[in-house]
Parts: structure tokens; sequence; C-alpha cells
């Protein structure tokens, strides 16, 4: 069943227009939404997010319009009201908002008019992360188009309402993807998370009052303001609306983004749209929301796409990036890698994550060497439960439930290692076939520090 059968949304228009210039994306009706939203009261644009049942796509899901209803009105503060669009998408195997700015930009500049417009906000901040290079040069390009055409700035299209766009580039740090450490660093501080409350609806940039959404969220609001909150409503299933982007990698045949209805299938996804398992491999886990959430085995292959079934069996949607893993990979590699990634991005300022993950990762590398002892694997999940809720931010969590599911549902793996005094896979394992370039580029670079 190939993609395209589906109405796309946010990527809508994208195949056969070139959507970076302004003049096509008017072409296909750009910032006609705009035009309308600033027609209307504001209560009237929250509304239609309201309908719209939107959840937010950066990975908690929080219904937008809801969130968006939480910041003072303009008449009910002295401060400015700032919306923040967190574009530093860092979660490993996702890489949908990459694809959004590429291609999309207009759209994510004119959801974040809108939104700004609606919550009575002169200002907006695009923190955008360090290493998205060429989406920094398309996204900045699109809104010097923008300001010339008088779609961003003073007196936005004549209606006498301005609106400041900032680009601003993170520095490299998964940690600023967490919307406090997002904001501090967007202060020039060290990013680190903020305690909560007081929450950033209330207190958030320069402590006032700020709305931050994900790159995904913020460009869905254009269509749905076009077209009204019920229709946006009708796609996907009930308590998950829409449409989402999945990113789809790992031991699959066709690894990409697809944007697809909510509640699709696992099945369909991997199977259908992805092409299967690659020679002819069998598959074996599936990571269904990014390397944060907890792994889901081939059984749950049935599972559908959306915020309560991903729950239900065990898992979340996070930040919407399936990862496939097939029956070479060895599990207790792959935990040693995820753990190794939180560690090396704990911010250190809570102490049960920045002591957690070194431990985390010094189990894990016994198992997987065959120094661990009887009993090491029980200590892990102890260390996992020490960290797990114990942080200010779910950076801690986001080590901490993967690992535990990794032992959980595939303890007999981990014991073997134990048991043989070895790792079972050795060389045979599958893993690097789920590393992204970057880390095969830094294992390359080590290897041949080494041969040096
Ligand atoms: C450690 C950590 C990293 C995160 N990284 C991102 C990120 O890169 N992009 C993102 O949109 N949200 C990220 N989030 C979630 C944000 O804190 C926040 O929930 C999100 O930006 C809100 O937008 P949404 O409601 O539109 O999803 C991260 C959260 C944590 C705890």
């Amino acid at each position: 069943m190939p993609s395209t059968e589906f109405e796309k949304i946010v990527l809508a228009g994208a195949d056969d227009h070139d959507l970076t210039r302004l003049s096509e994306y008017e072409r296909v009706g750009g910032y006609q939404s705009l035009r309308k939203a600033l027609g209307m009261e504001r209560q009237a644009v929250l509304d239609e997010l309201l309908a719209a049942g939107l959840r937010g796509r950066g990975g908690a899901g929080f219904p937008m319009g809801r969130k968006a209803s939480f910041v003072p009105k303009p008449e009910q503060t002295t401060k400015p009201i700032y919306l923040t669009i967190n574009a530093d998408e860092s979660e490993p195997g996702t890489f949908k908002d990459r694809e959004i700015m590429q291609r999309v930009p207009h759209r994510l500049i004119e959801g974040a008019l809108i939104t700004a417009y609606t919550i009575g906000s002169n200002h907006v901040f695009i923190y955008i992360r360090g290493e998205y290079l060429s989406e920094f040069e398309i996204v900045r390009a699109a809104l010097a188009e923008a300001r010339d055409r008088g779609l961003v700035g003073a007196n936005v299209l004549g209606s006498g309402w301005n609106c400041t766009i900032v680009l601003h580039r993170g520095a490299g740090a998964y940690i600023c993807g967490e919307e406090t450490a997002l904001l501090e660093s967007l202060e020039g501080k060290r990013g680190q998370p903020r305690s909560k409350p007081p929450f950033p609806a209330l207190q958030g940039l320069y402590a006032s009052p700020t709305l931050i959404n994900n790159v995904e969220t913020i460009a869905t609001v254009p269509p749905i303001i076009e077209k009204g909150g019920a229709w946006y409503a009708q796609f996907g299933v009930p308590n998950s609306a829409g449409t989402r982007v999945f990113s789809l990698s790992g031991n699959v045949a066709n690894g990409g983004n697809y944007e697809l209805p909510m509640g699709i299938s696992l099945r369909e996804l991997i199977y259908d749209i992805g092409g299967g398992i690659p020679d002819g491999r069998k598959l074996k886990a599936i990571i269904p929301g990014g390397s944060s959430t907890p792994v889901l085995t081939a059984d749950d292959i049935d599972t559908a796409l959306d915020f309560d079934a991903i729950g239900a069996a065990g898992s979340m949607l996070g930040s919407g990036a399936i990862i496939a893993i097939d029956d070479r990979a060895c599990m207790v590699q792959l935990a040693l890698r995820v753990a190794q990634f939180y560690q090396h991005e704990s911010c250190g300022k809570c102490t049960p994550c920045r002591e957690g993950t070194r431990w985390m990762v010094n189990i894990i590398e016994k198992v997987e060497t065959g120094h661990a002892q009887q009993g090491d694997l029980d200590l892990l999940l102890s260390v996992c439960d020490r960290i797990l809720g114990k942080c200010l931010c779910p950076l801690g969590d986001a080590a901490a439930m993967p690992v535990a599911s990794y032992v959980d549902r595939f303890r007999e793996e981990f014991q073997a290692h134990i048991d043989q005094g070895c790792c079972p896979f050795g060389d045979s394992s599958s893993l690097d076939r789920i590393l992204s370039p970057v880390q095969q580029h830094a294992r390359l670079l080590r290897e041949l520090a080494v041969i040096a």
C-alpha cells in the first residue's frame, strides 16, 4: 500500500511543488490561513485548535489548544507573551522536523504567525538544532522572503499587528530540546532544565508567559485554520486526531518519513509501506517513539500507532520515530548504545541522572563483555528504578525506561551473556545497521585512531 494513498496535511503539496519558494507556496494557497486568522477573533482561532484535537508532536503529546489556552491573555498580563518553537530535534531515530523545515518552511512560518496571533504574542523564537545547517539556511531564506512580503514584522498584512520571528541556533546539546533547558539556552545561560511549576505558559522565557511547541505541531496549524478543526479531527482515531509524520528507520527496506493517519498499525508501516525487514530476516523488536521509549517485541506488530494503543502495549508514541530491529541485533549492545547516549547527554544537574546513567553504562558494558555476575541484572533494574521519576526533567526517565524494558523483555538474552561469559552475537550483530550515520562516522574515526 503506497503512502500516497493517504491525504497529506503537513507535507501537502511538497511532492509536486518547490514549497521552499514563497511564490510556489502562495500558489497552493499558502498564507491564506494567516489572512483568515487575522480576520477572526483570537478566541475563535483557539476554538478551532481545540476542536482539532491536535496533540503535541514533540514527545509528550499534550493537547496543543489546551496548552495555548493556559497562556494569559494580553489583557491579563503586563509582560510580553512569547511563542517558542522547538526545532532542536535530537531524539535518536527522529528526523521528521528536519524534512518539514527542508520542504515546507513557509508552513512552519505561517503556523508560527497564526499561533502567535492566537495567544497575543508579538515575538516568536525558533530554536533550531545546531547541526541542522542546511535547514537553518532554508528557514532563514524563507523568513527573509516572508519579511520582504510583509508577512513577518511590523503591521503584518496591514492588520496593525506586529510579529517578529528570530531563528536561534542551538549548540549540539540534546538536553536543550527539553523545553525549560531550551528557554535557559535561549536566554544565553547553560542549557539545564528548570524545576516546574511554574510552567512556561505562566513563567517561561525571561519569566514571561511562553507557549512552546514542536515544529510539526506548529506546521499543522495552517491547514487546521484553513479547513477547520472538525475537518482535521476526522483523520486518525479518537484521542489521536490527524496525521503524523512518522520517521521509520533501522532494519527496514524503505526507511524514511511517512505522513500517515494516526491509528495505522505498526505492521502496515513496517511491512506495507516500509517494505519489511531486508535480507529475509525476522523482526525481533520495535522502538515505537524514539530511543527514549520502551521497546516492543515482534508480537506487538499489530498495535496501532496512536497514543492510547501504544500506551496500552507498554510504551509511548514519543516523537513518532519507529525503529525496526531484526533478529541479528544484540539487545545488550543496543541497550549499551542507548545508555551511552543518555549518559553523554545528561546535563549533570540532577544526581540520579548524572550518576545513574554512568552506573547503567558500566553494568551493561560488563554484561556485554562477559564480566557481569549473577545479580547484575537486578542491580541494573534497581539503578533504573532509582532514576525513574526522580529528576527535574524527563531525561533521566528517557534513559532508564528503555534500558529497563530491554532487560524486562529480553532477559534471557542478557542472562545468556552472563552465563556464557561473552556476547553470543559477537560481530554478527546487525546493530551497526541501526546506528545513525553520525554514530557510524564516530565509530569509524575511533577505529582509524586505533589503527594509527
Ligand atoms: C530530554 C528531552 C529532550 C527533548 N527534545 C525535544 C526536541 O528535540 N524537540 C521537541 O519538539 N521536543 C523535545 N522534547 C519535548 C519538549 O520538552 C516539549 O514537550 C515539546 O517541545 C512541546 O511541544 P509539543 O507540545 O508541540 O510537543 C524533549 C524533552 C526532553 C525531556
